[in-house]
């Protein structure tokens, strides 16, 4: 008998719940019946997806959280464990992402990302396990990225956080297996959020910036948050129960690729790279 339990009865915390993936995340889950800890740095976004929770179908409690520090994290656990009698999962969602030349970031910046991406997910893990050791379960989902695999320049706190979360993730599977407690990652391409957003704002050819990420992606397309949180639910249940220490991608196929796909063809047609790369 795996020690899993159906969703709709697990107690669920997910970080960085306010928007993005953690709003998918924590909006799929109550959509099973769970009971759903929206921890979020942003009260009142944090506040709007507990009620979108409830009214979703789950029982949920917002708790202002802040990952990147101890005293949060601890107290998040305990409030969720008074209000719902256990923890079953942690989802560490929580994170920043940051691009800027490295000879421009300053001390700040570094610390910024590694405190909320890396930081923030080992201590909300860490004071999560301390409730699910005594229960002989639990399940531990963090949030990567692509970037655990493969980066991009001007990313070095971002590559190494989360470079760092999915190590840290194989190292918790392990050391925690024997206490019945499971500990994945799931790595996201591309997503819809704000990032998605902000890239196409920003560029001066929306059409064409879109075009760009579509060629960079064998599905040519950026993926919601629910197919995220499909994968995380994955995780949390039955079905995934000798599952542990992995990360999943869910990328529409970006990291399984050597090089751009429509460059590679135009220049093939034109003749110019098929000898040089076959
Ligand atoms: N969107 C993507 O394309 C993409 C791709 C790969 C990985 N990811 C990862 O997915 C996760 C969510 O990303 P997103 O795109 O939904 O971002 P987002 O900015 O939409 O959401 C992140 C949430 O985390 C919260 N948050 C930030 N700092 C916090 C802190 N210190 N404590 C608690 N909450 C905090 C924010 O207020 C926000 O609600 C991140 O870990 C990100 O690195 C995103």
């Amino acid at each position: 008998m795996s020690p899993e339990k159906q969703l709709k009865d697990q107690v669920v915390i997910v970080t960085g719940a306010g928007s993005g993936i953690g709003r998918g995340i924590a909006l799929r889950f109550a959509e099973e019946g769970a009971a759903v800890v929206v921890a979020e740095v942003n009260r009142s976004q944090g506040e709007a997806v507990a009620q979108e929770c409830e009214q979703a179908g789950g029982r949920a409690l917002f708790v202002r959280t802040d990952v990147s520090k101890a005293a949060d994290c601890r107290a998040l656990v305990q409030q969720s464990v008074e209000a719902f009698g256990h923890v079953d999962t942690l989802v560490n969602n929580a994170g920043v992402n940051f691009v800027k030349p490295t000879l421009e970031m300053d001390e700040a910046d570094w610390d910024r990302v590694i405190d909320v991406d890396l930081k923030g997910t080992f201590l909300c893990s860490r004071y999560a396990l301390e409730a699910m050791v005594p229960q002989r379960a639990g399940n531990i989902i963090n949030i990567a990225s692509v970037h655990t695999l493969a980066t991009l320049p001007e990313a070095a706190p971002y590559a190494a956080a989360k470079g760092g979360v999915e190590m840290m993730t194989k190292s918790m599977a392990i050391e925690f297996a024997p206490h019945g407690i499971r500990v994945n990652a799931v790595s996201p391409g591309l997503t819809d959020t704000q990032i998605w957003a902000d890239i196409q704002e920003a560029a001066a050819d929306v059409e064409a910036a879109r075009q760009h990420w579509y060629d960079n992606i064998p599905m040519r397309r950026v993926q919601s948050p629910r197919e995220v949180a499909n994968v995380v639910l994955f995780l949390a249940s039955d079905a995934a129960s000798y599952i542990t220490g992995a990360n999943i991608f869910t990328d529409g196929g970006m990291t399984a690729q050597l090089i751009n796909q429509a460059r590679y063809a135009s220049k093939a047609l034109e003749g110019q790279i098929r000898g040089d790369v076959e």
